[in-house]
Protein backbone atom coordinates (compact mmCIF):
# COMPACT_ATOMS: atom_id res chain seq x y z
CA UNK A 1 0.00 0.00 0.00
CA UNK A 2 0.97 3.55 -0.84
CA UNK A 3 2.49 5.62 2.08
CA UNK A 4 0.42 7.74 4.29
CA UNK A 5 1.59 11.62 3.83
CA UNK A 6 1.46 13.67 6.70
CA UNK A 7 1.94 17.32 6.85
CA UNK A 8 3.89 18.71 10.19
CA UNK A 9 3.09 22.16 11.25
CA UNK A 10 5.75 23.41 13.92
CA UNK A 11 9.61 21.82 14.43
CA UNK A 12 10.07 22.83 18.01
CA UNK A 13 10.42 20.59 21.12
CA UNK A 14 7.45 18.17 19.95
CA UNK A 15 7.76 18.31 16.22
CA UNK A 16 11.58 17.44 16.35
CA UNK A 17 10.84 14.41 18.68
CA UNK A 18 7.63 13.51 16.49
CA UNK A 19 10.51 13.43 13.17
CA UNK A 20 13.10 11.16 15.24
CA UNK A 21 10.88 8.76 16.20
CA UNK A 22 8.96 8.35 13.00
CA UNK A 23 12.83 7.42 10.95
CA UNK A 24 14.03 5.75 13.94
CA UNK A 25 11.54 3.12 14.21
CA UNK A 26 9.90 3.58 10.93
CA UNK A 27 10.48 0.06 10.11
CA UNK A 28 8.32 -1.33 12.89
CA UNK A 29 5.82 1.50 12.56
CA UNK A 30 5.10 0.21 8.75
CA UNK A 31 4.10 -3.23 10.50
CA UNK A 32 2.01 -1.83 12.81
CA UNK A 33 -0.16 0.50 10.81
CA UNK A 34 -0.07 -1.47 7.70
CA UNK A 35 1.43 1.17 5.84
CA UNK A 36 4.86 3.44 5.97
CA UNK A 37 4.12 6.74 7.38
CA UNK A 38 5.99 9.44 5.67
CA UNK A 39 6.14 12.98 6.75
CA UNK A 40 5.89 15.45 2.99
CA UNK A 41 5.82 18.76 4.10
CA UNK A 42 6.94 20.39 7.14
CA UNK A 43 5.97 24.34 7.87
CA UNK A 44 7.89 25.73 10.78
CA UNK A 45 8.26 29.88 11.24
CA UNK A 46 12.15 29.43 11.00
CA UNK A 47 12.59 27.60 7.46
CA UNK A 48 16.65 26.88 8.30
CA UNK A 49 16.34 25.64 11.80
CA UNK A 50 13.53 23.08 10.33
CA UNK A 51 15.55 22.04 7.50
CA UNK A 52 18.64 21.15 9.57
CA UNK A 53 16.53 18.99 11.85
CA UNK A 54 14.09 17.67 8.54
CA UNK A 55 16.74 15.31 6.55
CA UNK A 56 14.95 15.80 3.15
CA UNK A 57 11.89 16.57 3.55
CA UNK A 58 10.82 19.63 2.25
CA UNK A 59 10.17 23.22 4.82
CA UNK A 60 7.84 25.96 4.29
CA UNK A 61 7.43 28.92 6.33
CA UNK A 62 3.62 29.19 5.28
CA UNK A 63 1.83 26.39 7.26
CA UNK A 64 -1.65 27.29 5.45
CA UNK A 65 -0.06 25.71 2.19
CA UNK A 66 0.20 22.45 4.57
CA UNK A 67 -3.15 22.34 5.27
CA UNK A 68 -4.54 23.41 2.01
CA UNK A 69 -1.81 21.21 -0.23
CA UNK A 70 -4.05 18.14 -1.74
CA UNK A 71 -1.53 15.65 -1.52
CA UNK A 72 -1.22 15.26 2.59
CA UNK A 73 -3.71 13.29 4.23
CA UNK A 74 -2.95 13.64 7.81
CA UNK A 75 -1.88 17.08 9.51
CA UNK A 76 -0.14 16.90 12.81
CA UNK A 77 -0.24 20.44 14.55
CA UNK A 78 2.71 20.95 16.72
CA UNK A 79 3.15 24.99 16.89
CA UNK A 80 0.89 25.30 20.07
CA UNK A 81 -1.58 28.64 20.95
CA UNK A 82 -5.91 29.30 19.90
CA UNK A 83 -5.66 31.59 17.48
CA UNK A 84 -3.07 30.28 14.16
CA UNK A 85 -3.23 27.02 15.19
CA UNK A 86 -7.36 27.04 15.47
CA UNK A 87 -7.15 28.31 11.74
CA UNK A 88 -4.97 26.09 10.57
CA UNK A 89 -6.44 22.82 12.32
CA UNK A 90 -10.67 23.87 11.20
CA UNK A 91 -8.80 24.67 7.50
CA UNK A 92 -7.70 21.07 7.54
CA UNK A 93 -10.67 19.69 8.95
CA UNK A 94 -12.65 21.38 5.97
CA UNK A 95 -10.10 20.23 3.42
CA UNK A 96 -11.35 16.98 4.65
CA UNK A 97 -7.66 16.12 6.68
CA UNK A 98 -7.23 14.07 9.61
CA UNK A 99 -5.70 16.15 12.41
CA UNK A 100 -3.81 15.23 14.60
CA UNK A 101 -2.45 17.60 17.70
CA UNK A 102 -0.52 17.87 21.20
CA UNK A 103 -2.78 21.40 21.85
CA UNK A 104 -4.56 20.96 24.89
CA UNK A 105 -5.33 24.91 25.31
CA UNK A 106 -6.69 24.42 21.88
CA UNK A 107 -9.39 21.72 22.69
CA UNK A 108 -9.90 22.68 25.95
CA UNK A 109 -11.00 26.21 24.28
CA UNK A 110 -12.43 25.15 21.58
CA UNK A 111 -12.89 21.42 21.52
CA UNK A 112 -16.98 21.25 21.16
CA UNK A 113 -16.59 22.98 17.58
CA UNK A 114 -13.35 21.31 16.17
CA UNK A 115 -15.07 17.90 17.23
CA UNK A 116 -18.34 18.99 15.36
CA UNK A 117 -16.73 20.14 12.64
CA UNK A 118 -14.26 17.04 12.09
CA UNK A 119 -17.78 14.92 13.09
CA UNK A 120 -19.48 16.82 9.61
CA UNK A 121 -16.19 16.33 7.73
CA UNK A 122 -15.83 12.37 8.67
CA UNK A 123 -12.22 12.92 9.90
CA UNK A 124 -10.66 12.21 12.55
CA UNK A 125 -9.06 14.71 15.10
CA UNK A 126 -6.68 12.64 18.05
CA UNK A 127 -5.18 14.14 20.36
CA UNK A 128 -3.75 11.27 22.80
CA UNK A 129 0.08 13.55 23.11
CA UNK A 130 -2.51 16.67 24.82
CA UNK A 131 -2.90 15.21 28.18
CA UNK A 132 0.22 14.04 30.47
CA UNK A 133 2.53 13.31 27.22
CA UNK A 134 4.19 10.01 26.85
CA UNK A 135 1.13 8.48 28.90
CA UNK A 136 -1.41 6.96 26.72
CA UNK A 137 -4.25 8.11 29.39
CA UNK A 138 -6.81 9.28 26.71
CA UNK A 139 -6.73 5.87 25.02
CA UNK A 140 -7.13 4.48 28.85
CA UNK A 141 -9.89 6.53 29.38
CA UNK A 142 -11.81 6.48 25.65
CA UNK A 143 -11.14 2.49 25.41
CA UNK A 144 -9.24 1.00 27.78
CA UNK A 145 -11.90 1.39 30.83
CA UNK A 146 -15.51 1.78 28.43
CA UNK A 147 -17.46 -0.73 30.48
CA UNK A 148 -17.02 1.51 33.34
CA UNK A 149 -18.93 4.38 35.61
CA UNK A 150 -15.78 6.46 35.77
CA UNK A 151 -16.18 8.11 39.52
CA UNK A 152 -13.43 10.44 39.58
CA UNK A 153 -9.78 11.22 38.41
CA UNK A 154 -7.44 12.83 40.34
CA UNK A 155 -3.58 13.29 38.51
CA UNK A 156 -0.52 15.11 38.26
CA UNK A 157 -0.80 16.71 35.28
CA UNK A 158 1.82 19.11 34.61
CA UNK A 159 5.42 17.89 34.40
CA UNK A 160 6.64 21.73 34.98
CA UNK A 161 4.80 22.74 37.92
CA UNK A 162 5.88 18.87 39.35
CA UNK A 163 9.45 19.51 38.44
CA UNK A 164 9.50 22.87 40.47
CA UNK A 165 8.18 21.16 43.52
CA UNK A 166 10.55 18.27 43.00
CA UNK A 167 13.34 20.33 42.95
CA UNK A 168 12.50 23.05 45.59
CA UNK A 169 11.53 20.22 47.62
CA UNK A 170 14.92 17.59 47.10
CA UNK A 171 17.39 19.78 46.07
CA UNK A 172 16.34 23.56 47.95
CA UNK A 173 16.29 24.86 44.30
CA UNK A 174 14.42 27.89 44.21
CA UNK A 175 11.22 28.18 42.19
CA UNK A 176 12.67 30.95 39.56
CA UNK A 177 15.69 28.69 39.30
CA UNK A 178 13.99 25.24 38.36
CA UNK A 179 11.23 27.32 36.12
CA UNK A 180 14.62 28.06 34.13
CA UNK A 181 15.42 24.70 34.17
CA UNK A 182 11.92 23.11 33.16
CA UNK A 183 11.93 26.01 29.76
CA UNK A 184 15.75 25.05 28.66
CA UNK A 185 14.44 21.18 29.55
CA UNK A 186 11.34 21.70 26.55
CA UNK A 187 8.92 21.23 29.67
CA UNK A 188 7.00 24.50 29.64
CA UNK A 189 4.85 26.01 27.64
CA UNK A 190 5.16 28.87 25.76
CA UNK A 191 3.80 31.11 28.66
CA UNK A 192 5.30 29.19 31.05
CA UNK A 193 2.55 30.89 33.48
CA UNK A 194 -0.08 28.68 32.09
CA UNK A 195 2.33 25.15 33.91
CA UNK A 196 2.91 27.59 37.58
CA UNK A 197 -0.61 29.09 37.72
CA UNK A 198 -2.60 25.53 36.74
CA UNK A 199 -4.10 26.82 33.49
CA UNK A 200 -2.36 23.82 31.56
CA UNK A 201 -3.38 21.16 34.22
CA UNK A 202 -6.76 22.86 33.93
CA UNK A 203 -7.23 22.28 30.10
CA UNK A 204 -5.92 18.69 30.51
CA UNK A 205 -8.12 18.29 33.29
CA UNK A 206 -11.35 19.40 31.31
CA UNK A 207 -10.45 16.77 27.96
CA UNK A 208 -10.38 14.23 30.94
CA UNK A 209 -13.50 14.99 32.82
CA UNK A 210 -15.60 15.25 29.15
CA UNK A 211 -13.99 11.96 28.46
CA UNK A 212 -14.98 10.29 31.54
CA UNK A 213 -18.22 11.80 31.96
CA UNK A 214 -19.73 12.48 28.35
CA UNK A 215 -19.68 16.16 28.77
CA UNK A 216 -18.98 19.08 26.44
CA UNK A 217 -15.25 20.79 27.30
CA UNK A 218 -15.88 23.16 29.56
CA UNK A 219 -12.43 25.08 30.96
CA UNK A 220 -14.08 28.33 31.32
CA UNK A 221 -15.50 26.36 34.25
CA UNK A 222 -12.57 25.12 35.82
CA UNK A 223 -11.43 25.97 39.20
CA UNK A 224 -7.87 26.77 38.71
CA UNK A 225 -5.09 27.83 41.21
CA UNK A 226 -1.15 27.12 40.99
CA UNK A 227 1.88 26.55 42.96
CA UNK A 228 3.31 30.35 43.11
CA UNK A 229 1.96 30.98 46.65
CA UNK A 230 3.10 27.83 48.36
CA UNK A 231 5.65 28.49 51.05
CA UNK A 232 8.78 26.20 52.24
CA UNK A 233 7.36 26.20 55.56
CA UNK A 234 4.12 24.78 54.29
CA UNK A 235 5.62 22.24 52.12
CA UNK A 236 7.70 21.39 55.51
CA UNK A 237 5.08 21.37 57.65
CA UNK A 238 3.29 19.10 55.45
CA UNK A 239 6.17 16.99 55.36
CA UNK A 240 6.07 16.98 59.32
CA UNK A 241 2.32 15.52 59.19
CA UNK A 242 2.81 12.85 57.13
CA UNK A 243 1.92 14.75 53.59
CA UNK A 244 3.29 15.90 50.22
CA UNK A 245 2.17 18.57 48.48
CA UNK A 246 1.33 18.08 44.71
CA UNK A 247 -0.30 20.08 42.39
CA UNK A 248 -3.66 17.97 41.75
CA UNK A 249 -5.99 17.77 38.43
CA UNK A 250 -9.38 16.40 39.84
CA UNK A 251 -12.43 15.59 38.56
CA UNK A 252 -15.38 13.75 40.01
CA UNK A 253 -19.30 13.00 40.04
CA UNK A 254 -21.11 13.78 42.86
CA UNK A 255 -24.76 13.93 43.45
CA UNK A 256 -24.96 17.49 42.82
CA UNK A 257 -22.91 18.03 39.78
CA UNK A 258 -18.95 17.60 38.89
CA UNK A 259 -15.88 18.96 40.18
CA UNK A 260 -13.63 20.09 37.97
CA UNK A 261 -10.73 21.99 39.96
CA UNK A 262 -6.73 22.47 39.73
CA UNK A 263 -5.40 22.85 42.90
CA UNK A 264 -2.17 22.43 45.16
CA UNK A 265 -3.12 19.25 47.34
CA UNK A 266 -1.58 17.64 50.36
CA UNK A 267 -1.98 13.68 49.70
CA UNK A 268 -0.56 11.37 51.88
CA UNK A 269 3.11 10.48 51.38
CA UNK A 270 2.62 7.24 51.38
CA UNK A 271 0.67 7.06 48.19
CA UNK A 272 2.28 5.86 45.42
CA UNK A 273 1.41 9.13 43.55
CA UNK A 274 2.49 11.12 46.31
CA UNK A 275 6.27 10.00 44.96
CA UNK A 276 5.55 10.99 41.55
CA UNK A 277 8.87 13.21 41.26
CA UNK A 278 10.45 15.93 38.46
CA UNK A 279 8.87 15.70 35.01
CA UNK A 280 6.79 12.86 35.65
CA UNK A 281 2.93 12.49 35.57
CA UNK A 282 0.50 10.15 37.06
CA UNK A 283 -3.38 9.78 36.79
CA UNK A 284 -5.29 7.70 39.29
CA UNK A 285 -9.04 6.54 37.65
CA UNK A 286 -11.50 4.91 39.98
CA UNK A 287 -14.55 3.28 37.67
CA UNK A 288 -17.10 1.40 39.59
CA UNK A 289 -16.01 -2.08 38.08
CA UNK A 290 -11.98 -2.08 37.87
CA UNK A 291 -11.71 0.28 40.98
CA UNK A 292 -8.94 2.60 41.28
CA UNK A 293 -6.13 2.24 38.85
CA UNK A 294 -2.91 4.46 38.10
CA UNK A 295 -1.40 5.54 35.15
CA UNK A 296 2.15 6.59 35.19
CA UNK A 297 5.56 8.24 32.54
CA UNK A 298 6.86 11.05 31.63
CA UNK A 299 4.34 14.53 31.26
CA UNK A 300 6.30 16.26 28.72
CA UNK A 301 9.53 16.20 26.46
CA UNK A 302 10.33 15.66 23.29
CA UNK A 303 10.51 12.35 22.70
CA UNK A 304 7.91 10.77 25.53
CA UNK A 305 5.67 13.38 23.76
CA UNK A 306 6.56 12.10 20.26
CA UNK A 307 5.54 8.31 21.59
CA UNK A 308 2.22 10.00 21.80
CA UNK A 309 2.14 11.66 18.44
CA UNK A 310 3.51 8.90 16.26
CA UNK A 311 0.20 6.42 17.84
CA UNK A 312 -1.62 8.74 16.78
CA UNK A 313 -0.77 8.76 13.56
CA UNK A 314 -0.54 4.88 13.80
CA UNK A 315 -4.17 4.50 15.33
CA UNK A 316 -5.25 7.49 12.28
CA UNK A 317 -3.52 5.33 9.44
CA UNK A 318 -5.01 2.23 10.86
CA UNK A 319 -8.48 4.01 10.48
CA UNK A 320 -8.13 6.16 7.30
CA UNK A 321 -10.20 3.79 5.37
CA UNK A 322 -12.40 2.90 7.83
CA UNK A 323 -16.45 3.86 8.04
CA UNK A 324 -16.87 7.72 10.18
CA UNK A 325 -19.59 5.77 11.66
CA UNK A 326 -17.63 3.00 13.59
CA UNK A 327 -14.75 5.09 14.47
CA UNK A 328 -14.21 5.76 18.50
CA UNK A 329 -16.09 8.88 19.31
CA UNK A 330 -13.75 11.80 19.57
CA UNK A 331 -15.13 12.22 23.37
CA UNK A 332 -15.78 8.44 24.17
CA UNK A 333 -19.50 9.47 24.12
CA UNK A 334 -21.33 9.33 20.76
CA UNK A 335 -21.80 13.08 19.92
CA UNK A 336 -25.66 13.22 20.43
CA UNK A 337 -25.06 11.30 23.63
CA UNK A 338 -23.31 14.07 25.16
CA UNK A 339 -25.06 14.82 28.80
CA UNK A 340 -25.40 18.49 30.76
CA UNK A 341 -24.51 17.87 34.13
CA UNK A 342 -23.68 21.23 36.06
CA UNK A 343 -19.86 21.62 36.63
CA UNK A 344 -19.99 22.66 40.33
CA UNK A 345 -18.00 25.81 41.79
CA UNK A 346 -15.39 25.61 43.82
CA UNK A 347 -17.71 26.91 46.83
CA UNK A 348 -19.83 23.25 46.91
CA UNK A 349 -16.52 21.19 46.55
CA UNK A 350 -16.19 18.93 49.53
CA UNK A 351 -13.03 17.66 50.53
CA UNK A 352 -10.08 18.42 53.77
CA UNK A 353 -8.04 20.92 54.17
CA UNK A 354 -4.68 22.09 55.85
CA UNK A 355 -4.80 25.50 57.99
CA UNK A 356 -1.89 27.31 58.86
CA UNK A 357 -2.52 30.56 61.06
CA UNK A 358 -0.42 32.83 62.78
CA UNK A 359 -1.29 33.36 66.40
CA UNK A 360 -0.41 35.42 69.51
CA UNK A 361 1.53 32.67 72.18
CA UNK A 362 -1.57 33.48 74.78
CA UNK A 363 -3.92 31.43 76.55
CA UNK A 364 -7.24 31.07 75.27
CA UNK A 365 -6.20 30.98 71.38
CA UNK A 366 -6.99 27.24 70.52
CA UNK A 367 -10.04 27.49 72.16
CA UNK A 368 -11.28 30.94 69.94
CA UNK A 369 -10.53 29.20 66.84
CA UNK A 370 -11.79 25.76 67.81
CA UNK A 371 -15.10 27.46 69.08
CA UNK A 372 -15.37 29.11 65.09
CA UNK A 373 -14.71 25.70 63.73
CA UNK A 374 -17.39 23.54 66.24
CA UNK A 375 -20.33 26.60 65.45
CA UNK A 376 -20.01 25.46 61.48
CA UNK A 377 -19.45 22.03 61.81
CA UNK A 378 -16.10 21.44 61.24
CA UNK A 379 -14.30 18.66 63.12
CA UNK A 380 -10.02 18.92 63.73
CA UNK A 381 -8.36 15.67 62.39
CA UNK A 382 -4.87 16.74 63.86
CA UNK A 383 -3.56 20.18 65.16
CA UNK A 384 0.28 21.39 65.57
CA UNK A 385 1.33 24.27 67.27
CA UNK A 386 4.69 25.37 66.50
CA UNK A 387 7.45 26.58 69.61
CA UNK A 388 7.62 30.36 68.84
CA UNK A 389 11.19 31.80 67.37
CA UNK A 390 13.38 33.40 69.48
CA UNK A 391 11.88 36.68 70.87
CA UNK A 392 9.32 35.73 68.74
CA UNK A 393 5.45 36.65 70.59
CA UNK A 394 3.71 34.55 67.68
CA UNK A 395 3.73 30.52 67.11
CA UNK A 396 2.54 29.10 63.58
CA UNK A 397 -0.82 26.84 64.68
CA UNK A 398 -1.51 23.96 62.02
CA UNK A 399 -4.58 22.16 61.73
CA UNK A 400 -5.99 19.78 59.55
CA UNK A 401 -9.77 19.34 59.47
CA UNK A 402 -12.23 16.75 57.99
CA UNK A 403 -14.05 17.26 54.79
CA UNK A 404 -16.55 20.08 54.52
CA UNK A 405 -18.06 22.15 52.09
CA UNK A 406 -15.65 25.12 51.05
CA UNK A 407 -18.16 27.50 51.60
CA UNK A 408 -17.94 26.97 55.86
CA UNK A 409 -14.14 26.40 55.76
CA UNK A 410 -13.51 29.88 53.89
CA UNK A 411 -16.72 31.46 56.34
CA UNK A 412 -15.14 29.82 58.93
CA UNK A 413 -11.39 31.62 57.98
CA UNK A 414 -12.92 35.08 57.67
CA UNK A 415 -14.23 34.81 61.37
CA UNK A 416 -10.59 33.34 62.36
CA UNK A 417 -8.73 35.93 60.54
CA UNK A 418 -10.80 38.85 62.69
CA UNK A 419 -10.05 37.28 66.12
CA UNK A 420 -7.53 39.89 67.65
CA UNK A 421 -4.94 37.20 68.78
CA UNK A 422 -4.36 36.09 65.03
CA UNK A 423 -2.08 38.08 62.74
CA UNK A 424 -2.72 38.32 59.37
CA UNK A 425 -4.14 36.23 56.98
CA UNK A 426 -5.11 32.43 57.15
CA UNK A 427 -3.53 29.68 55.06
CA UNK A 428 -5.43 26.91 52.95
CA UNK A 429 -4.99 24.03 51.17
CA UNK A 430 -7.25 21.49 50.38
CA UNK A 431 -6.27 17.66 50.99
CA UNK A 432 -7.14 14.65 49.58
CA UNK A 433 -6.99 11.32 51.43
CA UNK A 434 -7.37 9.20 47.76
CA UNK A 435 -8.06 5.93 49.09
CA UNK A 436 -9.47 3.32 46.91
CA UNK A 437 -13.11 4.50 47.81
P1 LIG B 1 7.82 24.80 20.53
O1 LIG B 1 7.71 26.25 20.79
O2 LIG B 1 9.07 24.10 20.90
O3 LIG B 1 7.55 24.50 18.98
C1 LIG B 1 6.60 25.17 18.20
C2 LIG B 1 7.21 25.44 16.84
O4 LIG B 1 6.21 25.93 15.96
C3 LIG B 1 8.32 26.48 16.91
O5 LIG B 1 9.40 26.09 16.10
C4 LIG B 1 7.61 27.72 16.37
O6 LIG B 1 8.48 28.66 15.79
C5 LIG B 1 6.70 27.10 15.34
N1 LIG B 1 5.57 27.98 15.00
C6 LIG B 1 4.81 28.72 15.82
N2 LIG B 1 3.85 29.37 15.14
C7 LIG B 1 4.01 29.03 13.85
C8 LIG B 1 3.33 29.38 12.66
N3 LIG B 1 2.29 30.21 12.65
N4 LIG B 1 3.77 28.86 11.49
C9 LIG B 1 4.83 28.04 11.47
N5 LIG B 1 5.51 27.66 12.58
C10 LIG B 1 5.11 28.15 13.75
O7 LIG B 1 6.55 24.11 21.22
P2 LIG B 1 6.42 22.61 21.72
O8 LIG B 1 6.94 21.68 20.71
O9 LIG B 1 6.92 22.52 23.11
O10 LIG B 1 4.83 22.49 21.84
C11 LIG B 1 4.02 22.33 20.70
C12 LIG B 1 2.62 21.95 21.15
O11 LIG B 1 2.69 20.73 21.88
C13 LIG B 1 1.94 22.96 22.08
O12 LIG B 1 0.56 22.95 21.83
C14 LIG B 1 2.23 22.39 23.47
O13 LIG B 1 1.27 22.77 24.42
C15 LIG B 1 2.13 20.92 23.18
N6 LIG B 1 2.82 20.03 24.10
C16 LIG B 1 4.13 20.26 24.41
C17 LIG B 1 4.79 19.36 25.22
C18 LIG B 1 6.23 19.55 25.59
O14 LIG B 1 6.75 18.75 26.37
N7 LIG B 1 6.91 20.55 25.08
C19 LIG B 1 4.13 18.18 25.75
C20 LIG B 1 2.75 18.03 25.34
C21 LIG B 1 2.14 18.94 24.55
P3 LIG B 1 9.03 29.85 16.73
O15 LIG B 1 9.91 29.18 17.73
O16 LIG B 1 9.77 30.73 15.78
O17 LIG B 1 7.84 30.49 17.35
N1 LIG C 1 4.01 22.31 29.70
C1 LIG C 1 3.42 21.01 29.81
C2 LIG C 1 3.86 20.36 31.09
C3 LIG C 1 3.82 20.17 28.63
O1 LIG C 1 4.83 20.84 31.70
O2 LIG C 1 3.25 19.39 31.52
C4 LIG C 1 3.12 18.84 28.59
O3 LIG C 1 1.78 18.98 28.30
Amino acid sequence: MKPIRVGLLGMGTVGSGTVRVLERNASEITRRAGRAIRITLIADRDVEKAKRLAGNVPVTNDAFQVVSNPEIDIVVELIGGTTVAKDLVLKAIGNGKHVVTANKALLALYGNEIFEAAQDAGVIVAFEAAVAGGIPIIKALREGLTANRIEWIAGIINGTSNYILSEMREKGVSFEDALKDAQALGYAEADPTFDIEGIDAAHKLTLMASIAFGIPTQFSKAYTEGITKLTREDIAYAEELGYRIKLLGITKRVEKGIELRVHPTLIPAKRLIANVEGVMNAILVKGDAVGATLYYGAGAGSEPTASAVVADLVDVTRMHTADPEHRVPHLAFQPDALSDVEILPISEVETAYYLRMRAYDKPGVLAEVTRILADLEISIDAMVQKEPHEGQELVDIIMLTHRTVEKHIDCAISKIEMLPVISGSVKKIRLEELNRN
